[in-house]
């Protein structure tokens, strides 16, 4: 069981300020998909790979794990992907870094940490100042999809998002119409793991009205 790491430590005040789209990205014009905590990005990589029309960029707070899958990106010479370091809400809400929100039509949280103790619920990445500053930056029209096996994390999460009125719940055959980052319902490493071991999965879809 890996420790988690805590974002509201000092170390991870340090935070890289996310390029300019035509430094990450071969085709700047391709829709954009940002996954929010996304480890080590495998599921970005099977993402990038099948659906070239979009372009993929992760955060994760772990920097070994992110300095590895910038490694690999350069390695296989991938356009579509991009990948950056630190606590997702300093950057997000670092001036330099805002410019992405125009560009944004879909943001994932997949199996983020859960932070079971009450006194660490405000380590967990979705927090109502977080949701915040998404509702005042994103489009109209960008989503917001959360997924987890813990039922808990879920009721807060979505208890979060949805108090927020510029957020509404959609329904997954609404996708059909909208379009998908994830056509194939590819997976991630936590959720093929939760598949396997015959656990619920929690999840909903939010559009930015
Ligand atoms: C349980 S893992 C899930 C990884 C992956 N999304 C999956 O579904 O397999 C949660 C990830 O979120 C990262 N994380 C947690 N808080 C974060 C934050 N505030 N900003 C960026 N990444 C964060 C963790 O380091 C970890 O890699």
């Amino acid at each position: 069981m890996r420790q988690h790491v805590n974002p509201l430590s000092r170390n991870f005040a340090e935070i890289e300020r996310i390029p300019f789209l035509i430094e990450m990205f071969g085709d700047p014009k391709l829709k954009l998909h940002l996954d929010i905590g996304c480890a080590s990005g495998e599921f970005l990589f099977d993402l990038a790979l099948v659906n070239t029309s979009w372009n993929y960029l992760g955060i994760e707070i772990r920097e070994k794990l992110v300095k590895t899958a910038k490694l690999k990106v350069i390695e296989r010479e991938i356009k579509n992907l991009y990948f950056v370091f630190g606590n997702a809400h300093n950057i997000l809400n670092d001036v330099n870094s805002q410019f992405i929100f125009k560009k944004i039509k879909s943001i994932s949280f997949n199996f983020p940490d859960p932070w079971f103790k009450k006194r660490h619920h405000k380590r967990r990445v979705i927090q109502p100042e977080f949701i915040n500053t998404l509702s005042n930056s994103l489009q109209k029209g960008a989503l917001i999809f959360v997924k987890t096996d813990v039922k808990d994390l879920f009721d807060y999460m979505d208890w979060t998002i949805s108090s927020n009125f510029n957020f509404k719940i959609i329904d997954k055959k609404d996708l059909n119409f909208i379009g998908s980052f994830n056509p194939n319902k590819l997976k991630t490493n936590r959720e093929k793991y939760v598949i396997d071991n015959q656990l619920n999965i929690f999840e909903r879809i939010y559009i930015k009205i």
